[in-house]
């Protein structure tokens, strides 16, 4: 058998501080630092310890240039080939490890820089609820860390400031003003579909178009983007629109339309996503699917903004995915182009809290969200097209029961 190294690996050296008796009765303050060697594999997303003997095995194999298992065997115990094959860091001919090579490939093709790579597949979560562990509050935080880094910082003389205008407000100030992060949607708000369809067509839609060159078409929208790509897409999930039923939908932005994903396009419920493996060691069985998730829509929606029940309730939710092979078409293996992808989305969030603020609406941004789960029910493959945030809007509730920043009382307003 021919064996490769899994591509696109790092290696880092982790040091975890223990408790031990032998060291205090030793005379030592009782702390141990024990070092330790953790690989991380992009297209594995699963996090493996090494030891030395596991990188000189690593070490001897090439991800272009296979090694006869013989000849390891040669230098390297069976039972680590065996092991470090099972891990998926050394892949084989079976079906699963040629899945794994795919994969790299595809990141390969998409022109992924390595690290972004890493960080793309590492910062991804699976069956995050962020309410299943207590929170440290504020004053906690400031009794651990002591207090928070100043608000903001002066640089330079006090006296070598140059004092500025007085800010002059036009309508926009006033808008951006009501701008809140919302955590009180009503209950049984509604939004009409005309709102939702200016919306979309004010953040995500074709306000105009160029070809940059034959081949190569930049759309206009209403904020800019890394290289005029615009790669970021907008998937909406209705839970209350009145005249578009409950479901899953693609925006697409230049035919100004909703696209209704299809049946096979959603995952299952609760049990099989927990099953699922982004290597494919492990892949679920997509037949038997269904357009309404097991538990309904509520419930998938709680699970994708990672159990923030003051997020899920939203009317609507728009879940922001990036065509990450559209950016790294021009950004080849780029250090910045990741990063790029990511204020791009920024960007559109921002357009979409002040249009639904200008439309009376509450709107909220969240990062934490089950980013697999994303890519199960859109389809997605997290290699050419991944989940980057999520935005959700609606009308607000009559009282505010989780916090909200509104320091100037604009909500009252
Ligand atoms: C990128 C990003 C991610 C955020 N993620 C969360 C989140 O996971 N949960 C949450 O309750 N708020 C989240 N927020 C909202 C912030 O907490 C909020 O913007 C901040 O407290 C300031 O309040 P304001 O938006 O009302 O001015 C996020 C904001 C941004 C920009």
């Amino acid at each position: 058998m021919l064996i490769h190294r899994c591509p696109y690996l790092f290696v880092e050296r982790r040091e975890d501080v223990a408790f031990s008796l032998d060291d205090l009765l030793g005379g030592g303050s009782g702390a141990v630092t024990r070092g330790r060697w953790v690989a991380l594999a992009a297209p594995l997303a699963e996090e493996h310890e090494l030891d030395g003997d596991d990188l000189r095995l690593l070490e001897a194999v090439g991800c272009e240039d296979p090694v006869p298992r013989a000849e390891l065997e040669r230098g390297h115990a069976p039972e680590r080939i065996d092991r470090l094959l099972a891990a998926g860091l050394l892949l084989g001919e079976s079906v699963p490890h040629q899945r794994l090579r795919a994969r790299a490939r595809q990141m390969q093709a998409a022109g992924w820089w390595p690290l972004a790579a890493a960080m793309q597949a590492f910062g991804r979560w699976r069956g995050v609820d962020v309410q299943e562990h207590p929170r440290e509050t504020i004053a906690d935080m400031v009794a651990a860390h002591g207090p928070a880094p100043a608000e903001t910082h002066a640089r330079g003389d006090v006296a070598h400031r140059l004092s500025l205008p007085p800010p002059r407000k036009t309508a926009l100030d006033d808008l951006l003003a009501r701008r809140v992060t919302c955590r009180n949607f009503a209950a049984d708000g509604v939004v009409p579909l005309a709102q939702l369809a200016d919306l979309l067509h004010r953040v995500f839609g074709e306000q105009g178009r160029q070809e940059l060159a034959p081949g190569a078409v930049a759309l206009k929208k209403n904020s800019p983007s890394g290289g005029g790509l615009h790669p970021v897409e907008a998937y909406v999930l209705a839970q209350r629109v009145e005249g578009l039923a409950p479901g899953l939908y693609h925006y697409h932005a230049v035919a100004h339309a909703l696209e209704p994903l299809s049946a096979g396009d959603v995952g299952p419920g609760d049990g099989a996503m927990a099953a699922t493996d982004p290597s494919g060691l492990d892949a679920a069985d997509p037949s038997g699917w269904d357009a309404t998730p097991p538990g309904g829509w509520a419930s998938l929606a709680l699970r994708l903004v990672a159990g923030q029940t003051w997020f899920a309730n939203a009317p609507v939710l728009v879940l922001m995915t990036a065509r990450f092979d559209r950016n790294f078409w021009k950004y080849q293996r780029h250090a910045k182009a990741w990063k790029v992808v990511q204020l791009d989305a920024g960007h559109l969030s921002q357009n979409l809290y002040l249009t639904a603020t200008e439309m009376g609406h509450g709107a909220f941004v969240t990062g934490a969200i089950n980013d697999e789960v994303i890519e199960q029910v859109l389809g997605l493959d997290g290699v050419t097209e991944g989940p980057v945030l999520i935005n959700g809007f609606g009308p607000r509730a009559e009282q505010i029961v989780v916090g909200e920043l509104d320091p100037n009382g604009r909500l009252d307003a």
